[in-house]
């Protein structure tokens, strides 16, 4: 089972489970955080796959899920599903709460009461805040998250350690370091900064530039969850990223080199909610899976333009944006 399989994370995983000939059950809301054709669009390709069930429903609902849970035979539910920006929850941070806690909880306890062992879920970077201690490693208690959406992911690892304890489930936290590549959500940075800069729209840098992040590339994370799978085992946390860094004008420039098209920049203040770096040491999974990040930058974005490129060629009748 994945929830949030018709996400951008999850729609990359649940393609690569098909083509590893494993049968996916999607659970997905459709929720109109940003436009819900994308989430459609993401999964047309496999939406008729004789190994994929799509359920548009929603985590808190306990019942429906407890009811998949009885009709299939779920050996691992990988739980994608959240409100996943980071600056909405700090105008929202009610719905974060219940969506990301209230949610969490309910997969734990649908899990629990189903006899469903083994979850792998979506953690982030963002609950290391700013600690000083970069690159971050699993081991650091000097969690400082800064927004609210960072608050939920640690709560929900702080449950998912509860319950690991409590009903003896096996669970890996995974701490996503800024995740890109085709099919980003559309209001992260790299899709934005690449949509505006193609179209010659100006693009909004917050800060001086000067912050760093650890990007991610989606294949890199589908392969590291993909090894991971079979060692979960009690309540662990695992960081996966790419274990290097970039500041925020190293990316427009890359992007710059990868369209071939000059920025507009428009220098606004830091957002409240953003923090100055990411950075994630990788030891761990490497050691525990063998995970071995391996896309450069210019290469992911490269493929997102393509990807874009596809998009714009689709058959008449449906309109990519
Ligand atoms: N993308 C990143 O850089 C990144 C970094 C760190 C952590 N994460 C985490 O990874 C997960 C996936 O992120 P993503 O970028 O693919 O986000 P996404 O928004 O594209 O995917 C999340 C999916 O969950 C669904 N969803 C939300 N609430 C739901 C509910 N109540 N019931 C059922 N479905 C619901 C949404 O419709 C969406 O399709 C999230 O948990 C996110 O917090 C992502």
């Amino acid at each position: 089972m994945i929830t949030g399989g018709a996400g951008f994370i999850g729609s990359h995983l649940t393609q690569k489970a098909l083509s590893e000939g494993l049968g996916v059950i999607c659970v997905d809301n459709f929720n109109n955080t940003y436009d819900p054709f994308v989430k459609w669009e993401r999964i047309a390709a496999f939406r008729n796959h004789p190994n994929f069930r799509l359920y548009s429903l929603d985590i808190r609902n306990g019942a429906a899920l407890e009811q998949l849970m009885d009709e299939y035979p779920i050996d691992t539910v990988v739980h994608l599903a959240a409100l996943a920006g980071v600056r909405p929850s700090v105008t929202d941070p009610a719905a974060y709460i219940d969506t990301n806690i209230r949610g969490t909880l309910s997969i734990l306890d649908s899990m629990r009461n189903k006899g469903v062992r083994k979850l792998l879920f979506a953690s982030s970077s963002s609950v290391y805040g700013n600690s000083p201690n970069a690159p971050f490693k699993e081991s650091d208690t000097a969690l400082a998250p800064i927004s609210p959406y960072a608050i939920t992911k640690l709560t929900d690892e702080m449950l998912c350690a509860n319950y690991s304890e409590l009903y003896g489930l096996n669970i890996f936290s995974m701490r996503f370091f800024t995740v890109y590549g085709p099919g980003q959500r559309p209001e992260m940075a790299i899709s934005l900064f690449l949509n505006n800069i193609l179209q010659g729209i100006p693009i909004r840098v917050f800060g001086d530039g000067r912050s760093v992040r650890d990007y991610t590339y989606i294949k890199d994370i589908t392969e590291g969850i993909f090894s991971a799978l079979p060692y979960i085992n009690g309540f662990q946390v695992f960081n996966l990223g790419s274990g290097r860094t970039i500041s925020l004008n190293e990316l427009i420039e890359t992007i710059e080199t990868v369209t071939g098209r000059k920025a507009i920049r428009e220098y606004f203040p830091e957002q409240r909610g953003d923090v100055r770096a990411t950075f994630a040491d990788i030891t761990k999974a490497r050691n525990c899976f063998g995970y071995e990040p391996s896309t450069l930058l210019a290469d992911g974005i490269n493929n997102m333009l393509i990807y874009r490129s596809l998009r714009t060629e689709l058959p008449s009748g449906i309109t990519a944006e």
